[in-house]
């Protein structure tokens, strides 16, 4: 099966027919200079161990929100020293932290919703980050999410951000891959995992906002768990939430 393209642009058109996860990943490497790949601190390392091997210097940024679990900041540094990255930790900015935890509290998310508070911790950081690229690459999968990413393309035009020139395109390798196909890459491969995995963790994002799930519960579910599914997007992927509606 090929690649499924949204919004291909005539100097794209290879990827039409490309549809495993490396082959996408060696083309946008290959075509972009300024490119980097989004790590969560998930089971999105797939891409750095996929990524590295065809472009060992491959630039990878995380979004650190101030709320990430202990296991995860460790694995952070976990894959940081064994694939030898340069990897960028992007922090929000302080006034606007500052602002919003003396008007709201820490946790007022679970009264108003996630939104304010991915706004400044996330969405921001990554849009001044965005602004100095072309292209960028995210661990999304179709499967994650029923609600908002059952139709995810493996590249897109991202509109919901600015590139360095004003267009950004965004590739999601493993669109396709299920979650059983990435844990036997990570099984396969031998890559490092979240401890967290180990305790019924699935879909990991910040602690206060992430809780494990139970067998036969989708990984969503430990997300925002609060909130009606159609709307767990954090802003990073906002296209989904405009796709969905
Ligand atoms: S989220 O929008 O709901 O938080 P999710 O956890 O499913 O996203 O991860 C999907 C992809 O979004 C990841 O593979 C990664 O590319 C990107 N992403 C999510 N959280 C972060 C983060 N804290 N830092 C960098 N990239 C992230
Ligand atoms: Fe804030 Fe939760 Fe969003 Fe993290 S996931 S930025 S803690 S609302």
């Amino acid at each position: 099966m090929s690649a499924e393209i949204a919004s291909p642009g005539s100097t794209l058109d290879g990827f039409r027919h490309a549809d495993d996860p490396r082959e996408v990943l060696a083309l946008a490497l290959d075509h972009f200079e300024r490119i980097a790949l989004s790590f969560s601190g998930a089971e999105d390392v797939v891409l750095i161990d996929m990524a590295t091997k065809i472009r060992p210097d491959v630039a990878v940024f995380t979004l650190d929100t101030g709320r990430l679990h202990p296991q995860t900041y460790r694995f952070l540094d976990t894959v940081r020293d064994r694939y030898e990255l340069d990897l960028e930790i992007l922090f929000p900015d302080t006034e606007s932290v500052q602002s919003l935890v003396r008007e709201q509290g820490l946790f007022d998310f679970y009264e108003r919703g996630h939104k304010a508070c991915c706004q400044v911790r996330k969405v921001e950081p990554l849009r001044r980050k965005l602004s100095t690229l072309d292209a960028w690459i995210t661990g999304q999968r179709r499967d994650q999410s029923t609600g908002t990413r059952h139709e995810l393309a493996t590249i897109e035009n991202d509109a919901a951000f600015s590139g360095r020139e004003g267009r950004l395109v965004k590739f999601n390798p493993l669109a396709q891959w299920r979650s059983a196909d990435v844990w036997a890459y990570i099984r396969a491969n031998d890559v490092p995992y979240n401890a967290l995995h180990e305790s019924g963790y699935v879909s990991i994002g910040c602690e206060p906002c992430t809780r494990g799930v139970l067998p036969g519960q989708h990984e969503r579910e430990g997300r925002w768990w609060w909130e009606d599914v159609s709307q767990k997007e954090c802003g990073l992927h906002a296209g989904n939430l405009r796709k969905a509606g």
